[in-house]
């Protein structure tokens, strides 16, 4: 008896409890619709099907959504949601903000992040389908540019040369918001990786200090090493008439910094951004790697890191006195479109230091290395071209005196020996010594 009334006391503060808690709650308003996306109706229909609960101002709760307590969650992802993309607010970002903002919709429900499980469990309608991944993917493809070439673009690329000195900064480089410092060694860490942007005609190389390098060597890359620190330099892409492609102005430098412990809260990365070549920091408060971190979200199995390193060419190499482990500085990069390969051009100390100096011609002892890999689409970003596998493998020595520079090429994927003719042999040393040092402040 008595155990009994204590379980109908029990029930009824319950109920009581649940009653009361149905007045406390979030009310969940939808503002105006002030400007949505031109997309087609198609690509309008899998937004709002999936998205636009979260992402705009017509967001329609189910019942349960609207029982206290789940309203408190729903109400946060809402508030959360339209903070970071709202569909009906489309007019307030730039054009480039708008498609970038696509690009990264189609990555996350690509990989699987959005929208988020937590919801699709119990609004079943709103899953996603492979047919409605492929209505953006259809739709955003169009919206991919070929690069062309640009006067204008390649004057700024030009101005902004001009004016780089090298190690010559004066002003020191304020800190990110987040108390993250500058490291202007991230140009003389070994590549690890380049894209080319198709999506926001950019290309990028992807630097990584000693313990990246070891941990790729070691293949202990997922999850990276504490100590691990990448950096991901952008430039605009400048076109020539047959549309290949090399670095044009200089855009920005980002870092990701691995602590598990120190960076916890931002998925065990320091997130880094400075940009133009005065280095301005980028973010109005600590706030800003809320940014980085969504965009990394798609790629939370692979420790928050899109790139694949390259096939470790240095270490697979031919054993010639031309190698050099440790000389692997960048020094350019390149698109060669008719080819469909893409280039990094590595340089030792004293090709670096010239090549950097803008020097008319590289001096004794210079070694440069040109590895040439096939294009491929990047499996992690629609509309980025990555390296797929080596195609050559270049390098000029230059002599002391007036002695001819050595040339040597390796091709193929065991990197054979090429044996060229003497022609062949100056128009490839020709074409190497001309590439012009990337801006990298
Ligand atoms: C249940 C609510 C919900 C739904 C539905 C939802 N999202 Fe999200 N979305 C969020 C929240 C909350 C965030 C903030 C970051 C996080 O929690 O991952 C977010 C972040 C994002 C971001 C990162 C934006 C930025 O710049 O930081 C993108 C892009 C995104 N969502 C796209 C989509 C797309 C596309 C869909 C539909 C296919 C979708 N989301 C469906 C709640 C939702
Ligand atoms: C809109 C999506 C997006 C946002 C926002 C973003 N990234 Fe990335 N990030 C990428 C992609 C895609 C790559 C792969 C390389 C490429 O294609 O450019 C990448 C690569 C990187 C890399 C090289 C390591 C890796 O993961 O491949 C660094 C470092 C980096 N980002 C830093 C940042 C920082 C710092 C921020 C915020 C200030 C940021 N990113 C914001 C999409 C994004």
């Amino acid at each position: 008896m008595k155990r009994n009334k204590t379980w109908k006391v029990v029930l009824l503060i319950t109920a009581g409890c649940f009653i009361a808690l149905q007045f406390i709650r979030p009310r969940i308003t939808n503002p105006p619709v002030t400007g949505e996306p031109d997309v087609p109706p198609e690509v309008s229909s899998v937004l709002r099907k999936a998205c636009y609960d979260c992402h705009s101002n017509e967001t329609h709760l189910a019942w349960f959504d609207q029982v206290s307590p789940a309203i408190w969650l729903v109400a946060g992802h809402i508030t959360e949601g339209r903070q970071v993309l709202n569909f009906s607010n489309w007019d307030s970002l730039s054009k480039d903000q708008q498609k970038g903002k696509l690009f990264e919709s189609l990555n996350q429900m690509t990989f699987n992040a959005m929208p988020l499980s937590q919801y699709t469990a119990l609004h079943p309608g709103a899953r996603l389908t492979t047919e409605d991944i492929t209505v953006l993917k259809n739709y955003l493809a169009t919206q991919l540019l070929p690069v062309k070439p640009d006067s204008s673009k390649t004057a700024a690329a030009n101005r902004q040369y001009d004016a780089w000195k090298p190690d010559a900064r004066v002003v020191p480089v304020q800190p990110v918001p987040n108390g993250i410092g500058y490291m202007p060694d991230y140009k003389n860490w070994e590549a690890i990786s380049s894209t080319q942007r198709l999506d926001n005609g950019t290309m990028r190389v992807i630097t990584g200090n000693d313990i990246a390098v070891k941990a790729i060597r070691e293949h202990t890359t997922n999850p990276w090493p504490d100590g691990t620190v990448f950096a991901k330099i952008a430039w605009d892409e400048l076109a020539d008439t047959a549309g290949n492609i090399a670095p044009g102005e200089f855009k920005q430098v980002e870092f990701m910094i691995k602590d598990s412990h120190k960076y916890a809260a931002t998925k065990g990365w320091g997130w880094a951004r400075w940009k133009g070549t005065d280095l301005k920091p980028y973010g109005k408060n600590a706030m800003f790697t809320m940014e980085c971190v969504n965009c990394h979200q798609p790629m939370r199995n692979n420790d928050f890191v899109f790139t694949t390193p390259t096939q470790h060419t240095a270490a697979s190499l031919p054993d010639t006195p031309f190698l050099k482990l440790s000389e692997w500085k960048v020094i350019a990069s390149g698109v060669q479109k008719d080819l469909q390969t893409m280039s990094t051009l590595y340089g030792n100390e004293r090709a670096v230091a010239s090549a950097r100096k803008g020097a008319a011609s590289y001096p004794a002892d210079a070694l440069l290395t040109l590895v040439t890999w096939k294009q491929q689409a990047d499996d992690h970003w629609f509309g980025a071209m990555i390296p797929g596998r080596v195609a050559s493998v270049e390098q000029v020595q230059f002599q002391p005196g007036n002695a001819a520079p050595l040339y040597k090429k390796y091709t193929g994927n065991n990197l054979v020996a090429d044996k060229n003719s003497e022609e062949e042999a100056q128009r490839r040393i020709a074409y190497i010594t001309r590439q012009r040092a990337s801006v990298m402040p």
